[in-house]
């Protein structure tokens, strides 16, 4: 796959998207957005790939927000158009029946914050930092952010987060929930083992516990009868007739990639 500010590589059944701007601290320009947009859809579509990272370029940021030279002399209406389009993109993230796992090598600010905190899983490098600093420039955050950092941290938290447009390191976000491993060395390679669990898991299963969980924050779904649904649908699939006579055999499953 060929981008211009984006890296596709692949390892183990993941692709690892790495957003390349490392000269403006991997900001997320119009350009950039539409490729992850892109590469997200492709990573959907290839059953060769279990699982995705998302990363930045460099040493010192994974994405340090929404690129502020294109939209400082924004009106109402295209600040309508660039917020609906970040959203549009990160609820395509959130949605992905295989897991998106963030490695946050760095500052990841406003945007990038965001992006992150659209995947399912994150991880971080001891270098990480945190923040929602759109109340430094007249804005809010508008990539999902005022909602999906209550999901993760709880309100109190994330009132003063977003209120300060504080930093916060690695540890903090990992004592908050933000994150859920900080690895010392080899951000990527420890990212991956996470992903492996997950692979050897009913890749069914995973899907629709990923579109529960999405339910539970879905004003329009009720989180209990959806799990019904869900978990109904998984009865007779091949993953569950696979994994329940696994079990009743007392061997180990083999789920077919679906
Ligand atoms: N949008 C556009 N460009 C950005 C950017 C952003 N969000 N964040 C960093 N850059 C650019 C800088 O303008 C600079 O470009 P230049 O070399 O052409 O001047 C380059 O990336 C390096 O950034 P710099 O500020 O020199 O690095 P630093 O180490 O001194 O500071 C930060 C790092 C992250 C603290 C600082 O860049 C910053 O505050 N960025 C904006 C964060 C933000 O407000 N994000 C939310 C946006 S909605």
């Amino acid at each position: 796959m060929s981008y211009k500010n984006l890296l596709w590589a692949v390892q183990d059944e993941t692709v690892i998207v790495t957003i390349n701007r490392p000269d403006k601290l991997n900001a997320l320009n119009t350009e950039t957005l539409a490729e992850i947009k892109d590469a997200i859809s492709k990573f959907k579509a290839d059953k060769t790939l279990r699982g995705a990272i998302i990363t930045g370029s460099g040493e010192k940021a994974f994405v340090a927000g929404a690129d502020i030279s294109e939209f400082s002399e924004f009106k109402e209406q295209q600040g309508y158009e660039l917020s609906k389009n970040g959203h549009d993109i990160f609820n395509l993230i959130e949605s992905s029946p295989k897991p998106i796992l963030a490695a946050i090598n760095g500052f990841a600010l406003g945007g990038g914050c965001e992006l992150a905190m659209s995947c399912h899983l994150r991880t971080a490098a001891p270098n990480a930092k945190f923040g929602q600093p759109e109340v430094n420039l007249g804005l809010i955050p508008g990539y999902g952010g005022t909602q999906r950092l209550i999901q993760l941290i709880g309100k109190g938290r994330a009132t003063e987060y977003l209120l300060t447009g504080d930093m916060i390191k690695a540890e903090q976000a990992l004592n908050w929930g933000l994150v859920t491993h900080v690895f010392d060395n080899e951000l990527i390679s420890n990212s991956i083992e996470i992903l492996k669990k997950i692979y050897a898991k009913s890749p069914i299963a995973i899907g629709k516990t990923i579109d529960c969980i999405n339910a539970y924050f879905n004003p329009d779904e009720d989180g209990l009868k959806f799990e019904i649904k869900a978990f109904s649908e998984c009865c007779g699939t091949v993953d569950f007739i696979e994994g329940t006579s696994a079990f009743l055999e007392k061997r180990k499953p083999n789920f077919p990639v679906s």
